[in-house]
């Protein structure tokens, strides 16, 4: 028997792919397991993305750290963005952790677990230009079978003033459109019926290692045309990029999800200049215009950051307004939180105080809320098609899943399987979920 592996993921999507990534190259050595008091090596994939994300994980190492003074034989590494933005600072501070290794230098990791298992501290954060993973076979341990993340790109090229993650994923760089394309298939072979294109900013996909440069519109049909039955979804957009090229492809595609997600971070033209995004408020809604225009069953979700550098009252109501005006049918949102050596940290004054930021925050989640309701209550009474991801959490007698819009769906679960597609009518909602029933 293997000694066993547990694996913990913070952050985005990309997180969630790279630790299957590091599952397939630890494979050979660990099994991976669900309970951190049986790993002889526990790995935490962590982001930086705001302080409070890294608060939240130097909780959890302060617990890790009681495990390793129950076995002292235990190994614990720290990988991914925060990895990458502290370095030897993890293993300064927390005092219990062997290994630290960054976003770009996972392909190390069976010789730097060996270096912790000696004795020695085992750090590599170097960044790559070019690596990808292209080859590895992600090991989806923890996923439903249904639905598979497949990154096409890391890092970032972007510059937005308030964001760390070109500092911890390093420049931006394509995956060959070969080795996605083999990784989908399989996906299909092994039954899967939703993949999710991942990168920082696909709309500036670019492979040019085939005899035809492949871009972000031309990959995404090629991946929707190896099989009418299985979904594509991609994330994420920025606004600047996206072309309509990539809506028309959308619009050809009934197998490719009408569901857009485009962060807009600030509804003020002064404020998104100030955060280096690259466009204007009135680019922005041109582009929402051209999703409506070409795409129009398409549900449409963002990214919010409330109380940026020198935002004001009239910038606020310019976001909120923008809001109203969009009409979103989902949104994460965030409070400005300065990342020490991003170019807003360096260059501006986070001056908006915390009383300020958090009252403005919540109104765009009250808001948001009322608009996310409203736009479940425009499906009541559609039919739509679901496919089933998993027993509904509240329910056992329940499935869940997902329109193309990406609304998740609950109804009963009949003679159906997850995996299926089920045609089903939406006959009530809350501002969260469909309640549906098959057809
Ligand atoms: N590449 C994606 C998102 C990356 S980070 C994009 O460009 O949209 C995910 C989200 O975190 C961002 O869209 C932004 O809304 C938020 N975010 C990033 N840095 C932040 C910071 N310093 N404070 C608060 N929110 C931040
Ligand atoms: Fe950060 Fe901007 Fe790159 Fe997104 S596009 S990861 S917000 S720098
Ligand atoms: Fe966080 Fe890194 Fe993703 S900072 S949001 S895990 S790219």
């Amino acid at each position: 028997m293997k000694p066993k592996l547990y694996i913990e993921t913070y952050g985005c999507q990309m997180n969630v792919s790279d630790s299957e990534v590091a599952v397939s190259l630890l494979q050979k050595e660990y099994d991976v397991c669900t309970a951190p008091n049986e790993a002889s090596l526990i790995l935490i994939n962590t982001c930086a993305v705001r302080d409070n994300a890294e608060q939240r994980i130097w909780g959890r190492l302060m617990e890790m750290r009681l495990l390793k003074q129950k076995n002292p034989a235990l190994i614990i590494g720290v990988m991914g963005c925060m990895a990458e933005r502290l370095k030897e600072k993890l293993l300064n501070e927390a005092q219990c952790v062997d290994l630290v290794v960054g976003p770009d230098a996972y392909r190390e990791l069976p010789q730097l677990v060996q270096q912790a298992q000696s004795g020695q501290k085992a750090v590599n954060v170097e960044l790559s230009r070019e690596e990808t993973y292209e080859e590895i076979a992600p090991v989806r341990y923890n996923g439903n079978g249904v639905t598979a993340f497949v990154s096409v790109m890391r890092g970032c090229n972007n510059a937005c003033s308030y964001c760390v993650v070109p500092y911890t994923r390093g420049a931006e760089r394509s995956r060959p459109l070969a080795s996605i394309l083999q990784e989908v298939q399989q996906l299909l072979t092994d039954g899967y019926k939703e993949v999710t294109l991942l990168g920082q900013n696909v709309n500036s996909y670019c492979d040019k290692t085939s005899l035809e440069t492949v871009d972000f519109a031309m990959l995404l049909e090629k991946v929707a045309n190896m099989s009418p039955t299985l979904r594509v979804r991609f994330s994420t957009s920025h606004p600047k990029d996206m072309s309509e090229g990539l809506l028309q492809a959308i619009a050809r595609h009934s197998n490719i999800c009408k569901s857009i997600h485009l962060p807009v971070q600030s509804g003020s033209t002064r404020v998104l200049e100030l955060m280096n995004r690259k466009y204007t408020r009135e680019i922005y809604l041109e582009r929402i215009a051209a999703i409506r225009r070409i795409v129009p069953t398409a549900a449409i979700s963002t990214d919010m950051i409330a109380g940026f550098c020198t935002e004001t009252e009239d910038d606020h109501r310019q976001t909120l307004q923008l809001m109203r005006e969009v009409g979103y049918d989902f949104a994460y949102m965030f409070m400005y939180s300065e990342r020490p050596n991003t170019k807003a940290a360096r260059t501006l004054k986070d001056d908006v105080g915390n009383e300020t930021k958090t009252r403005r925050l919540n109104e765009i989640i009250a808001l948001q809320n009322k608009l996310s309701l409203q736009s479940k209550q425009q499906c009541v009474g559609q039919t739509y098609e679901v496919l089933v991801e998993g027993v509904s959490k509240k329910s056992k007698q329940q499935f869940f899943g997902r329109t193309s819009q990406n609304h998740v769906v609950v109804f009963p679960q009949l003679h159906y399987k997850i995996g299926d597609y089920v045609q089903t009518k939406i006959i009530r909602c809350t501002s969260a979920t469909l309640i549906g029933e098959p057809i």
